[in-house]
């Protein structure tokens, strides 16, 4: 393939990635089922007042909000500015302040060490090239600045919902890493390599009691969530598979529930500094 061809291809899946974000809607499932991790990351990614902040692929906001509210002059980012206008709603009602700017992760328009404080909850991990996108993170953290990752495990419920709906999706295109592979540590430690210093590294879960049943949690991530969305409508003309992915959703959510539809979801939080 030509670099012009490549180029080409690549502008195609990042059109594709837009849309299916856009997809659903994105910010009621962040505020139905993760409300709090963003004020999760930037405690553990330790925001000062002052700080310029980066939140990479932030979404509306879940993270850049809090960043803000703690004194960060934050730059929310994202490949799907669609999602900004209710972030700016957002902001507005909780008296935040921030840029919002549309990026790719794997390409930011940001000069190199241009921020103290770098961070992504559930976010880059769906850049599809990991180190393209571990590259540009680095690039634009200040030396000595610090970065704080969140980010699904494959072997925590989202990671297994990706698992589940694999079969059922239009294989991804050559190149592709899966996003829950940014919640195993040894593959992010390999993605940052020897750039950064001081790297921690820990799971946690989060509790999501918003569903009471497990068909309450499929139909809601099937109308919401873009991934879902996405490959319910790549089934329209198969009915028996989407029948089949109904029950295979059904049956993940009820392995996980611990009584009255609660589950715990588990993510890796990664913390580190550039290194000179
Ligand atoms: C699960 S959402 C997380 C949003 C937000 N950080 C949160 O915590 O709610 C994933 C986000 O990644 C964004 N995204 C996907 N691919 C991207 C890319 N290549 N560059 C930047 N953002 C991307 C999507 O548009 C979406 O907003």
């Amino acid at each position: 393939m030509t670099d012009s061809t490549t180029l080409t291809a690549d502008r195609e899946l990042k059109a594709k990635h837009r849309a299916m974000w856009a997809l659903g809607d994105y910010p009621a499932v962040a505020d139905t089922v993760i409300p709090t991790l963003g004020a999760r990351l930037v405690t553990a990614g330790g925001v000062h007042a002052g700080d310029r902040v980066l939140d990479i692929a932030a979404g509306s906001g879940n993270a850049s909000i809090p960043a803000a509210l703690a004194g960060g002059i934050v730059t929310a980012s994202d490949l799907t500015p669609e999602l900004f206008e209710i972030g700016r709603r957002y902001a507005a009602a909780a008296g935040a302040r921030l840029d919002w700017t549309q990026a790719d992760a794997e390409a930011l328009p940001f000069d190199t060490g241009t921020f103290d404080t770098v961070l992504s909850c559930v976010g880059i991990m769906f850049a599809p090239h990991h180190q393209a996108a571990a590259d540009e993170l680095v690039r634009v953290t200040r030396t000595g600045g610090r970065i704080g990752l969140l980010a699904w495990t494959p072997t925590g419920f989202v990671g297994e919902m990706f698992a589940t709906m694999k079969p059922y999706a239009p294989p991804p295109p050559p190149g592709a890493q899966p996003p829950p592979l940014w919640g195993d540590e040894t593959h992010v430690r390999a993605l940052l390599g020897d750039r950064v210093r001081d790297v921690d590294a820990w799971t946690e879960t989060v509790r999501v009691d918003a569903f009471a049943t497990a068909a309450e949690f499929r139909d809601f991530f099937k109308n919401n969530y873009g991934p879902t969305v996405a490959v319910y409508a790549s089934l329209a003309d198969t009915p028996d598979r989407a029948a089949a992915l109904d029950r295979d959703l059904d049956d993940l959510a009820r392995r996980y529930d611990l009584g009255g539809g609660a589950m715990e979801w588990e993510y890796l939080l990664v913390t580190a500094r550039r290194s000179a």
